[in-house]
C-alpha cells in the first residue's frame, strides 16, 4: 500500500548490448543488425506477471528516436523519454520528464504505482550511469557481443565486484548465439546485497 508522499520501491534495471570495447552506439544508431538479439530485448523489457501491469520504459531523446518506428505499440509497456529541451510528448510515447529523479517520482507514486512493475532503463550512457547509482537499481542485463564494431558511445563503467555476472539466470539463455556471423550471449549482473 502506497501511504500518501512515501515512495513505492520499483526495480530498476538495464538492458543493452555491448561489443568487444563496450561500445553500444555509433552516430546514433545500434553498429549492429542482430534481430535475434534484438527480439531477446523486445521479450525481456514487455513481460509482465499479471495482466495489467505495465513496464515504464526510460528513453533517453537520441535512443527513442533511434528506435524503428515499426516496434510500437510494445506491449504492457509505458514509453516515457528523457529531455531537458524536447516538448511535447512524441508520437507513441506516454511521458516525458526531463530528469531521472522525476522519473522516479512518477513510477513510486499514485497512480503509476500501482500498475508499474518494473522500471526498464533502456539508455544512452547517462541514464544508464545515472541508474546505475540508484539504490533500486538491482539488475544488468548485458548481450556481450564478442565482435569489434566502430563506437563512438560507450556503456559506462560498473564495479564487478558489486553486480556479479550470474552463470545462471532465469528465463535468459546461457548458450552462444549466432547471427550474421557474430557470436554473443546473453549476460545478467545482479547486485550483492
Ligand atoms: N547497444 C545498446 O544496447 C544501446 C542501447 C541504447 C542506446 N544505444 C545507442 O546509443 C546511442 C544513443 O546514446 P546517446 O548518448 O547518443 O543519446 P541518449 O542518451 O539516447 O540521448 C541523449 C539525450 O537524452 C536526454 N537525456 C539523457 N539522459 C538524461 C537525463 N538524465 N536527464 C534529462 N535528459 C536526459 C538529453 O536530451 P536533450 O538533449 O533533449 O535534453 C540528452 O541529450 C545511439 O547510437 C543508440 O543506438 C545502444
Amino acid at each position: 500500500m502506497n501511504i500518501e508522499g512515501e515512495e513505492t520501491r520499483k526495480p530498476i534495471r538495464l538492458i543493452a548490448a555491448v561489443c568487444s570495447d563496450m561500445g553500444i552506439g555509433k552516430n546514433g544508431q545500434l553498429p549492429w543488425c542482430l534481430p535475434k538479439e534484438f527480439q531477446f530485448f523486445i521479450d525481456t523489457i514487455t513481460a509482465v506477471s499479471a495482466p495489467g501491469k505495465k513496464n515504464l520504459l526510460v528513453w533517453g531523446r537520441i535512443s527513442w528516436f533511434s528506435c524503428p518506428e515499426t516496434v510500437f505499440p510494445l506491449a504492457n509497456c509505458l514509453n516515457l523519454v528523457l529531455s531537458r529541451k524536447m516538448s511535447p510528448v512524441p508520437p507513441h510515447a506516454h511521458y516525458l520528464c526531463k530528469d531521472f529523479g522525476s522519473v522516479i517520482h512518477l513510477a513510486s507514486k499514485p497512480p503509476l504505482c500501482h500498475i508499474v512493475e518494473t522500471i526498464w532503463v533502456l539508455g544512452g550512457p547517462e541514464v544508464y550511469k545515472e541508474s546505475l547509482e540508484h539504490p533500486w537499481c538491482d539488475l544488468i542485463y548485458l548481450t556481450d557481443i564478442m565482435a569489434d564494431f566502430d563506437c563512438n558511445v560507450f556503456f559506462p563503467k560498473f564495479d564487478r565486484n558489486v553486480f556479479r555476472k550470474q552463470k545462471r539466470f532465469s528465463g535468459v539463455p546461457d548458450e552462444i548465439h549466432e547471427e550474421h556471423g557474430i557470436t554473443f550471449q546473453f549476460q545478467v549482473f545482479k547486485k550483492e546485497a
